[in-house]
């Protein structure tokens, strides 16, 4: 009866492995699996890539074959515990966890083989070193796994926002829409370096203001959309939620509007800063949806600077309008406006004529350039 027992346990968990080693083995033959990365990124050459992929397969096939079973289970003892060396040597001593299930099992196949050879050759010395081997084996085991007991990747242990359910892909959606939506990496808001391994990030950890904002960020989203909006009675098909991108638009801060940013330049640094900066944003955000590069951010700050009796940087800056903007008739109308004020009545009307060639009707320009005619 004990007997027979073990014979099954042997078999479900030798099945058991040889499709964890086939599962894990194949993949490592393709150069752009994700083995191919993180082997290269271990400092590790194609070849020995290729040789473990190879142990791998080649073994969970003969763990099934009783005559080969030891060997196969002792070379892929061998393989499990270099991936355990490689996660220390890395840095990332938590990823043992990974290696120490299958670790486990084939220790268990060894000493049950062991102990039917030992059985059938009434030899009490091999049973010893059979359990011996797997006594060793599974100590390893329990060691290498401790650390990783408290913090296990699959799990999420500090969500104080998002729900304690979330699934692992529908957490990284979320995270997903953080990144797209700042325009920054997993790494602006956790501890970890750009080039390694997911596996060596530290997601849990609160220490970046930048992850504490995103908290305050992400329940001020949720109070809008599941609070506010969700209260609009006459909502549309195609309802909209407010997003991170809502406001950021792949910023990581949310991007001012451009004639604030432009009115602060002048007022520090003079007209002609503002007019470089206003040509490097829209050579990098140019089509993008970011800042507002249509005529009416300039005609707006022209006006203001006008007011504050800024004429000659309003003047400037029209004059970019009408750069960058051709077919603004307003520009033309504004830069006559203020040359009119400051009694440049040549000047004025050849701007009214230009806003009139680009808009015949536009009453404000007639007015003007009628007056001027008289
Ligand atoms: C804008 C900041 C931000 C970015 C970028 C970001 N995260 Fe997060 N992440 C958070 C916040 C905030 C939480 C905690 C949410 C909560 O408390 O409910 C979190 C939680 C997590 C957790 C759960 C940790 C735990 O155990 O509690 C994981 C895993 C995670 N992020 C992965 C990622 C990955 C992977 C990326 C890159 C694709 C990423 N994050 C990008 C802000 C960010
Ligand atoms: C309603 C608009 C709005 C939405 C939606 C929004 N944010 Fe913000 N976010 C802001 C504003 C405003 C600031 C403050 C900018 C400043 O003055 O530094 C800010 C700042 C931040 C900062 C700090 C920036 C820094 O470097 O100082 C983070 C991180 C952040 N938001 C993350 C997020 C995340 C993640 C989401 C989506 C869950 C989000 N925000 C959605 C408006 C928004």
């Amino acid at each position: 009866m004990r007997k027979r027992i073990s014979t099954i346990v042997l078999w479900v968990v030798s099945a058991f492995l040889a499709l964890v080693f086939l599962n894990a083995g194949w993949p490592k033959f393709s150069d752009s699996s994700g083995w191919a990365r993180a082997f290269a990124q271990w400092g590790f050459p194609a070849w020995f890539r290729l040789l473990v992929g190879a142990v791998e397969v080649v073994g969970g096939v003969l763990l099934l074959i009783p005559q080969t079973a030891i060997y196969a289970a002792l070379a892929l003892a061998v393989i499990m515990l270099g991936a355990m060396g490689t996660h220390i040597v890395h840095g990332n001593p938590t990823a043992v966890y990974h290696e120490a299930v299958p670790l486990v099992l084939l220790s268990l196949v060894i000493y049950l083989r062991k102990r039917r050879k030992a059985n059938g050759q009434a030899s009490t010395n091999s049973q010893s070193i059979g359990s011996r081997t797997a006594v060793l084996l599974g100590l390893i085991t329990i060691l290498g796994a401790m650390p990783a007991l408290g913090q296990i990747p699959d799990k999420f242990t500090n969500l104080q926002v998002l729900s304690k359910d979330l699934s692992k892909g529908g957490l990284l959606d979320v995270m997903k829409g953080f990144t797209s939506g700042l325009g920054v990496r997993c790494q602006h808001c956790h501890i970890g370096e750009e080039g390694k391994p997911l596996t060596t990030f530290d997601f849990v950890s609160d220490t970046k203001a930048t992850k504490q904002t995103a908290r305050v960020m992400l329940r001020m989203v949720q109070v809008i959309n599941n609070e506010h909006l969700a209260r609009i009675e006459k909502k549309s098909a195609s309802a909209l939620q407010v997003n991170c991108i809502t406001c950021h638009h792949g910023e990581t801060r949310p991007p001012r509007a451009l004639d604030e940013i432009l009115f602060e330049v002048i007022s520090a640094q003079g007209v002609q800063e503002a007019i470089k900066k206003y040509h490097e944003l829209r050579e990098k955000h140019y089509g993008g949806f970011v800042y507002d590069f249509r005529e009416g951010a300039l005609n707006r700050l022209a006006q203001k600077l006008q007011a504050a009796g800024k004429n000659d940087d309003a003047i400037a800056l029209l004059t970019l309008n009408t750069q960058v903007n051709p077919k603004s008739a307003l520009a033309y109308f504004f830069l006559g406006e203020i040359y009119l004020a400051k009694g440049e009545k040549a000047l004025a009307m050849e701007n009214y004529k230009k806003a009139l060639s680009l808009e015949p009707d536009n009453p404000f320009a007639k007015k003007r350039f009628e007056e001027l005619a008289k």
